[in-house]
């Protein structure tokens, strides 16, 4: 959670028009900084992500050795070590469970002990998912009740075949990284295929992995070599944005070079199912990663509605509480099932959209997994709780549009975590 609380005042809006280019994808901005550092030579990143969390793992690869520089025209260059040095002071992942996810298994193959910490948010997640794989692969970590502090005493690691309980591309990631460091081959089975940006970007950085339907292996001892990248815009920050349009029978928005990796793409699929007329346009590939123009226009007659659950609700976590937020406008409502992981992201994701769209009038059941959000509601302004959450900061900016009188989102400026630029991109195309 940040220390400063700023408000913002949303008003609500007529119609959302517009064309936006948006800031680098967070999770491959977090891999690509990330493995920059253990790479030979020197990075050259533009579009890097503009939140505070990739900037957390920019800050905690600079305190591992690599030389990072930001170019007066924004291009990052990551000049890594090949190895990381020993840091006498912990490495401050701040809100950013990425960061110190995916670290616990970069460092786990390092002679050295290392420290993890973050803000308060990031010291109530659980950290046992990547304890457990990791520590299995030789090296050794400790938590204090399951929770960072992160104490990682690297060393000589050896592949392990491993199931994650609960689908997560972190999880998946951290023990990739450290199977790229171990002896033999490091295998990742998985229920659900989660978002691929980890394979993806081990592989742009020359590393060789091998991928069936359902896992992903890495053989140990491989070396890594600087790239050039362009980041794609990214999709979790445009739903922000899709949703809105989505809301408003006569919007027309366009998204340029925004990042259409299929397994974080899904929601393209439920807003078009929900009755959203969906373009694409000039899909290319770089790096592995699709990129491409979206263009969204809402249908007449309103969103309908519709049912997530199974692995639906795994590949839209980060996009289920806009979904949520924007479920009351639709005519038969948002049921939302098998996403208990929402409970423990930077806040309790459930609990905070059912009391906000509470405060904001609506009807709303929430369960141990999701919620029931009926349509055919009409909100009102509110005070919304943040919880120092950027995601329900920007969910209930977009519900705020289409209330009755001006909302206050308390805590507003936690956007900054992953969308710095988030209200004044959405004053640019809302149209009051
Ligand atoms: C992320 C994976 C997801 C997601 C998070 C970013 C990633 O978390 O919620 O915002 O970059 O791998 P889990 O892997 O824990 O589900």
């Amino acid at each position: 959670m940040l220390e400063t609380k700023t408000e913002r005042i949303v008003t609500p809006a007529r119609n959302i028009l517009g064309s936006l280019r948006l800031p680098g994808d967070k999770s491959i901005s977090h891999r690509y900084a990330l493995l920059s550092a253990l790479a030979s030579g020197t990075t050259k990143i533009t579009n890097f992500s503009t939140g505070a969390d990739c900037a957390s793992s920019l800050g905690c690869a600079a305190a591992l050795g690599a030389a990072v520089t930001r170019r007066d025209d924004g291009t990052i260059e990551i000049l890594g070590s090949g190895e990381f040095k020993a840091s006498s002071t912990p490495l401050d992942c701040g809100n950013s469970g990425s960061t110190m996810r995916m670290l616990t298994g970069l460092l786990a193959a390092t002679p050295h002990t290392y420290t993890l910490i973050g803000d308060a948010s990031l010291s109530r997640r659980p950290m046992e998912r990547v304890r457990k794989p990791i520590s299995q692969m030789g090296a050794e970590i400790t938590l204090t009740d399951g929770h960072a502090p992160v104490t990682i005493r690297g060393g000589k690691l050896k592949a392990i075949d491993y199931t994650t309980p609960v689908p997560s591309a972190q999880v998946k990631t951290a023990v990739l990284f450290a199977g790229l460091q171990a002896e033999g081959t490091t295998t990742v089975h998985e229920s659900v295929r989660t978002r691929d940006h980890g394979e993806l970007a081990l592989r742009a950085f020359g590393a060789h992995v091998d991928r069936s339907a359902d896992s992903v292996s890495i053989a140990g001892s491989q070396a890594l070599t600087a790239i050039e990248a362009a980041i794609p815009g990214d999709i979790s920050s445009a739903a922000f944005f899709l949703c809105a349009a989505a809301l408003f029978p006569g919007s027309n928005l366009v998204f340029d070079s925004l990042g259409l990796n299929p397994t974080r793409a899904t929601l393209l699929d439920v807003l078009t199912a929900l009755g959203a007329h969906i373009g694409v346009l000039n899909l290319e590939e770089k790096h592995g990663e699709l990129v491409g123009m979206v263009q969204v226009n809402a249908p007449v007659n309103g969103l309908t509605g519709t049912t997530i659950s199974g692995a639906l609700s795994a590949q839209l976590i980060d996009e289920l509480p806009v979904l949520a937020a924007i479920a009351p406008y639709t005519q038969n409502g948002i049921r939302i099932r098998d996403a208990k992981e929402l409970r423990v992201k930077e806040s309790d994701r459930i609990a905070l959209v059912a009391n906000n769209l509470r405060a904001m009038g609506a009807h709303v059941e929430e369960f141990e997994d999701g919620l029931d959000v009926p349509g055919g509601q009409q909100l009102h302004g509110a005070e919304i709780n943040s919880g120092g959450d950027h995601r329900i900061a920007m969910a209930f900016s977009v519900a705020a549009l289409k209330a009755s009188g001006d909302t206050v989102i308390q805590g507003a400026e936690s956007a900054a975590i992953s969308f710095p630029e988030f209200y004044e991109l959405l004053d640019q195309v809302a149209e009051r």
